[in-house]
Order: structure tokens, then sequence, then C-alpha cells
């Protein structure tokens, strides 16, 4: 058994990130200007989208989305009830509210069918919110249709789906025929795929991304850089009630280097996802992620899910056993319908999430980072696998 515990994913920090914090701090420039120009420039390219503006977390980016899509009090948000709180807290915060729908089966996405159901019957809806979830990207052409022929927004929450394709086409870039009501979300959290320790970035069309970047900052008309610099002026006007979610170049300056390693972080990852899909998809017991053919996944998170009736013991025991082998695990998420918030202020009940309340009650997510080692890995199959021997039913 391993002597140190794993974390479930610790950051792949370069020589390179370092090295441009440090010439940051020592720039005399250290909030938002142009290394944050530039990761905006880079991570627009990388993606493919027309407009990119990095912020400090993807809470922010998909809370400036709705603003700047005008979605507020009295209107609906479509999104799903399998996903972080955060998807779901940003439609409050716009004083709008969630319909929330169950997920697919399979991948745990937002369940296009559900979705169709819920344009129909619930009132006032002028947006759907799909999660990415676990980098599998969800299934958007029929939710971009949905969106086409109700005339409806779409804001894309790819904090897990970076770089993910549906279709050959990268989550971020432009989808036909939405343009202007289509924006995506990216998070550059400590546990993601790229991480500036705190971050967010979202893309969408020119005229969006510039009205967003105004929500993004208290709502001025110029930002600190355009005012502070030789060539600025110390004029500005406020033209809407903004937020202060502005991404510092202290943090960009991770992000520039963390993009140019990204392809090759995603190697590892990948490497690693194919050792577990081959030692843990032999076991009976254990169900590994199955990526639908259409899609490229960012494999964000590798969700074990416990087969029913095959083991003595629950999900929890089975977290509980991994730890006591110095493994870290975790679950993917509680659904919305079960924290005590949502449940009360919209009468949300079990019954109403089949799939996600049932899939939930079986889910783990192992430890995935570029930064776990081939031991590292080998210590996570023997743990699952022990686990999984000595409790057979
Ligand atoms: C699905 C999902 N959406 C949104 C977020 C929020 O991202 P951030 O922490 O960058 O605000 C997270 C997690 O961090 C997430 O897992």
């Amino acid at each position: 058994m391993r002597s140190e515990f794993l974390h479930f994913s610790p950051p792949s920090i370069g020589d390179e990130e370092i090295d441009e914090v440090v010439r940051t701090l020592r720039g005399g420039w250290i909030t938002t200007g142009q290394r944050a120009e530039q990761f905006e420039r880079d991570f627009r390219e990388y993606v493919g989208a027309p407009a990119a503006l990095a912020v400090n977390s993807a809470t922010s980016a998909m809370h400036i989305a709705l603003a700047a899509l005008g979605i507020g009090a009295g209107d609906a948000v479509i999104t799903t009830a399998m996903t972080f709180v955060s998807t779901i807290h940003v439609i409050e915060h716009q004083g709008a509210h969630p319909v929330l729908v169950d997920v697919e089966p399979d991948t745990l996405n937002i369940d296009p069918e559900r979705v169709e159901a819920a344009v129909q019957q619930a009132t006032g809806v002028k947006a759907i919110l799909p999660v990415h979830l676990y980098g599998h990207p969800a299934e958007m052409d029929r939710i971009h249709g949905i969106a086409r022929r109700h005339g409806l927004a779409v804001v894309e929450d790819a904090a897990h789906a970076l770089p993910a394709r549906y279709r050959g086409r990268l989550v971020g870039a432009p989808v036909n025929g939405l343009s202007e009501r289509h924006m995506v979300a990216f998070s550059f959290y400590a546990t993601k795929n790229l991480t500036t320790g705190e971050g967010g970035m979202l893309t969408g069309t020119p005229a969006m991304i510039d009205l967003a970047r105004t929500w993004s900052l208290h709502g001025m008309s110029r930002d600190a850089y355009r005012r502070y610099t030789a060539e600025g002026s110390w004029r500005y006007d406020v033209v809407l009630p903004g937020f202060k979610y502005n991404m510092p170049d202290i943090q960009a300056a991770i992000g520039i280097h963390q993009l140019r390693r990204l392809d090759e972080m995603q190697r590892r990852r990948r490497a690693i996802v194919a050792q577990y899909d081959e030692a843990l998809g032999a076991l009976e017991q254990l169900e590994t992620p199955v990526p639908r053919p259409e899609v490229e996944s960012a494999w964000h998170i590798y969700l074990l899910r416990l087969r029913p009736g095959r083991l003595r013991i629950g999900r929890d025991t089975f977290i509980e056993e991994l730890r006591k082998r110095n493994i870290g695990a975790s679950v993917h998420f509680i659904p919305i319908h079960l924290h005590s918030y949502y449940r009360d202020r919209y009468q949300l009940r079990a019954e109403q999430f089949p799939v996600a309340h049932r899939e939930f009650e079986r889910m783990l997510s192992l430890p995935l980072s570029p930064a776990h080692s081939d031991q590292d890995v080998a210590d996570v199959i023997e743990a699952v696998t022990d686990v999984v021997k000595r409790n057979r039913a």
C-alpha cells in the first residue's frame, strides 16, 4: 500500500509558468493588462472562437454571459440536475429561475428529449445551459436545434471541456446560426485540465464579448490598463451595474504557459485513462466510461460506477476503503435536487430526476491528473482492484 496520500487532482505546473509569474511580479503591472490580453488571444486561436474574455472563474463567465444575453427577472433557463451548484447559482443571481431536467444514463449529460419537453411546458424560457460533464460534450446538435427553433440562447458550461470536440468542432468554436445568442464558459480552477489557480474564460462573438467585458469590470467604459498607462486617460463612464470579475496578469501569466502545455498534458491524461480502462474495465463489478463515437472527451474526470448487486459495499464505503489505502477519490456531483436550498425553493423531488438520482448513488471519480506518475496510477489500480476483490457479493 502507498505510504503517502494520493491527491485527487494536483496541478501540473512547469518552470515556464513560474518564471512568467515572477516576470509579471517584477514587471510593474500585476492586474489585468497585456498578459490577460495575450492569454485571451492565444485561447481564442486555440479553440477557434471569434472572441474571448478572461475572467476570475467559470462561475463569473456564466454569470456575465447571462447578463450580457439580457436574462433576468421572470426568465427561465433550462439546465441539468447533474452539475456543480454554481451552474445553477448564476441563474438565481440574475433573478431568473432554473428549470432542471434529468440526464442521459450513459454520459450523465442533459437529456435533449427532456429539454424539448421543458421548453413546451415551462413559461418564460430564454436559454438552455448544458454542461459538458466530465469533459464529454453534451448532445449539442439536438440542443442547438431546439434553441434555433424556439429562439433561445445557449450558454455552455464548458468548465470540464477544454479541450473537447463534438463532431470534430472544438467546444468554444462558433456554431452555425446561433452566433450572438451563443456563449461558452471555461474554468481554470485548481483541479481543471488547464489551471490558473482560479480563473475562467468566456467565448462568443466580438460584440457579445465586448458587452460581457463591460459587465466583468464594474460596467466601466474603459479598463484600468487603458486609464493608468501613458497612452490612457483617467476619464471613464459607467454604463451598467457591472461586477468585478477580471483576470489579473499574475494568473494570465500561468494560463499562457498552461495553454502551450495543454496538448502534452492531454496526452498524459489520455494515457492514464487508457490504463484505467484496461485494468478496471476487466472487473465485472465496475462500469468504466464509454465515450460516444462523435466526441473527443477532454477527460477531466474519470467516472467509475459500481454495478448494482455485485459488491457487498456501497459507494460511500468504497471511497472510504480507497482512503484507507491512501487514494483520494471524490464524487461529481451531488445532484442539485439534493441540496436543501434548491430542494426547498423549487420543491424538487428525487422522482423528477430518476437517472441523476440513481447514478449519483453508485458513482465515484478516480484520481486523474497529468501530474500523476505511472506509480501513482498503478497504486490506484491496485487499490481499486483490492477493494473490489475483498468485497465481492
Ligand atoms: C461543471 C462545473 N461548472 C462550473 C464550475 C465552476 O467553475 P469555477 O470554479 O471556475 O467557477 C465547476 C467547478 O469548478 C464545475 O465543475
